[in-house]
């Protein structure tokens, strides 16, 4: 096509193809993040009729004031999600107060197992971020599921994780949440590690500006921060955040930023774990996780480690993958 006599350069390297399955809070707010920053066409994929469809024409009209150009399309099957870059599955039920994230197990193992069926089929090359809880459990069985290489099956929330204590810290030390950086690791539940030796204010450990109760305050919450938001919302769980987070790995994918994020990743003896997706920083670039970063962690954080590992292990095998 011709505007002028340039030639629209999208004809020859079209957009990155960004599939969102679940049109739900999570999935609407990740597909709204990702076309606000320009990272591809996004196709929004959702069981309940008219959802997905509406959601997308809502957020294309979005387009002309917020200034992007990305395409939109809502769907209840799978045929426009062919030939994905990158998949983000937040397809699922999400907590009700009172219920765990092991409570949605077998439920949200049907529906992953059915979504990961339908996305091999036209994307066999996509990368899967994975978002439904229970989440370790979801990313092992994507992965076993779809046969794809480990590299391309990931689970998003130690981001998450760490965005909630990197929250409480600024907001504790009444500095710019940009200042902060934190680090947890371990299964994403009530086992979670967080770090305070790796989380820092510009650089200097929180360990040397809070002191020791303070800090297992903030760890606590931290740990609690998921059911703390699903008691103030009664009706649902958190989105803003988890969104975000997701949209956070999906730019360092497409734009192959070599990010170190933590994310649930498939560790193959390090940390001591073998065989199992558990949350430890990782490199993210346009192959997906392109190394597990170790770091060395003390007797107490290995033994903490260890537990939330294990607590992973456990639930992965009530599914019997
Ligand atoms: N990993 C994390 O840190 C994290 C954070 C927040 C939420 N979550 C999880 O993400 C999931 C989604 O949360 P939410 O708040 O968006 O829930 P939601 O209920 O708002 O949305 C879920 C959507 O999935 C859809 N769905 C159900 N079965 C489907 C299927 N077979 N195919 C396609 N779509 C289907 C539902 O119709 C619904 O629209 C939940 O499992 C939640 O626990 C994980």
């Amino acid at each position: 096509m011709q505007v002028g006599k340039a030639e629209i350069l999208s004809v020859h390297f079209p957009r990155p193809k960004i599939t969102v399955v679940g049109a739900g809070n999570v999935g609407a707010t990740a597909a709204q993040y990702a076309v606000e920053k320009e990272l591809g066409d996004v196709v929004l994929v959702d069981v309940i009729e008219g959802i997905p469809q509406g959601k997308a024409l809502d957020l294309a009209q979005a387009g002309p004031v917020h200034g992007y150009d990305s395409a939109l399309v809502g769907a209840n099957g799978y045929d426009d999600t062919a030939n994905s870059d990158i998949v983000v599955i937040t397809a699922g039920l999400a907590r009700k107060p009172g219920m765990t994230r092991d409570d949605l197990l077998f439920k949200n193992a049907e529906i992953v197992g059915s979504v990961v069926d339908q996305i091999v089929a036209r994307s066999r090359n996509a990368i899967l971020i994975l978002v439904t809880n229970p989440l370790d459990a979801m990313v092992q069985l994507a992965w076993k599921r779809s046969g794809f290489p480990t590299s391309r099956v990931i689970g998003m929330a130690g981001i998450l994780d760490s965005a909630r204590f990197r929250t409480f810290i600024a907001r504790e030390l009444n500095v710019s949440v940009e200042n902060v950086t934190a680090f947890v690791l371990g299964g994403h539940g009530d086992t979670m590690v967080p770090l305070p030796r790796y989380s820092t204010v510009a650089g200097i450990p929180i360990t040397e500006l809070l002191p020791k109760e303070k800090i297992d305050a903030l760890v606590t919450r931290t740990a609690n921060g998921g059911a703390e938001i699903v008691n103030f919302l009664k009706t649902g769980s958190a989105y803003y955040a988890p969104a975000a987070s997701a949209i956070e790995m999906v730019e360092a994918i497409l734009k192959d930023k070599k990010k170190i994020l933590p994310c649930a990743a498939y560790l193959d003896g390090q940390y001591g774990v073998k065989g199992l997706y558990v949350g430890v920083p990782v490199k993210l670039g346009r192959r997906g996780v392109e190394q597990v970063i170790e770091i060395t962690l003390t007797a107490d954080e290995q033994a903490a480690f260890n537990k939330s590992a294990a607590a992973v292990r456990e639930l992965v095998e009530k599914l019997k993958l």
